[in-house]
């Protein structure tokens, strides 16, 4: 008798309300298929959870369906080929794809699928840095912020500045040359964006009170915000408007 290889998977057993908790979820054992000719099967190492997935707990209509009820949900993880019938994909090789929240899933044809270089970088860099987030503070700066090198006359404000897009978008306008501010929600995470991603000035927008934003941005933006990236929309973004520069 062959033993049959067992994997496990998270799935949304209910729709969250408020707040998700352990009992909308189900940790499901389930038996792993044998690749077959053109398959290939692979076990996932990281998983990214990400904000954006609570908005897919939620049946409202969205750029993004709803994870379905009883299923696995989907999200970005790596992981490496255990074994293959597909030529294009060698055991050994690891990929970045949606299929987290499971151990093992099995891919018929390799659509969807970005092999990825673990020389390059740590392998789960490409969940961050080098994957979505990376990507989305990348695009959001360089081409829509428009950053140009030795940007010295340019101001931008940063809110949520110590999160995965926030982060990314800090250092890359501090390489650029920017004068680099950025919000946060607390004292370590200050300190971090000061310390770590030596921005030039960050505060706690829970110390400083959400209506005193916009004179913490006067002050610390004396010649006026040239570029806001936006991470969280309300206060944050009515006081940048208040500070912008006049072009
Ligand atoms: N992750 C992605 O790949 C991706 C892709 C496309 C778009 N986005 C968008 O980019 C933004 C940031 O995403 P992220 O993945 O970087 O999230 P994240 O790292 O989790 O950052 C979210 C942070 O926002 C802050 N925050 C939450 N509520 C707030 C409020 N009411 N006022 C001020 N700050 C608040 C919190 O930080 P504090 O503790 O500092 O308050 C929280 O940790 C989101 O709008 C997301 O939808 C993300």
């Amino acid at each position: 008798m062959v033993d049959e290889k067992v994997g496990h998977e998270v799935h949304l057993k209910q729709l969250p309300v408020g707040f998700p908790t352990e009992n909308n979820f189900e940790f499901v054992r389930v038996s792993v298929p044998v690749p077959k000719q053109g398959e290939f099967l692979v076990r996932n190492i990281w998983m990214s959870v990400d904000p954006y997935m609570r908005g897919r707990m939620n049946k409202t209509k969205s750029h993004l369906p709803s994870f379905q009820l009883n299923k696995p949900l989907e999200g970005a993880c790596v992981g490496q080929v255990l074994e293959s019938k597909n030529n294009q994909f060698k055991v050994g090789d690891y990929l970045l794809s949606n299929f987290g929240w499971r151990e093992y899933w099995l891919s018929m044809d390799g659509s969807g699928i970005t092999k990825v270089d673990p020389n390059m970088a740590p392998i789960q860099s490409y969940l961050g840095v080098l994957g979505m987030t990376g990507l989305t503070a990348y695009i959001g700066i360089l081409k829509v912020g428009e950053l140009k090198e030795n940007n010295h006359d340019c101001t931008v404000f940063v809110s949520a500045a110590s999160g995965a897009v926030g982060s990314v978008a800090c250092q890359i306008a501090k390489i650029k040359g920017c004068h680099v501010v950025g919000s946060a929600g607390s004292l370590k995470k200050v300190k971090w964006l000061l310390d770590q991603a030596r921005i030039d000035y960050a505060f706690n927008y829970k110390e400083v009170g959400e209506d005193n934003i916009s004179s913490e941005l006067k002050k610390s933006c004396p010649n006026g915000i040239d570029v806001y990236f936006d991470n969280v929309g309300g206060k944050h973004l009515e006081a940048a408007l208040d500070n912008m520069k006049m072009f």
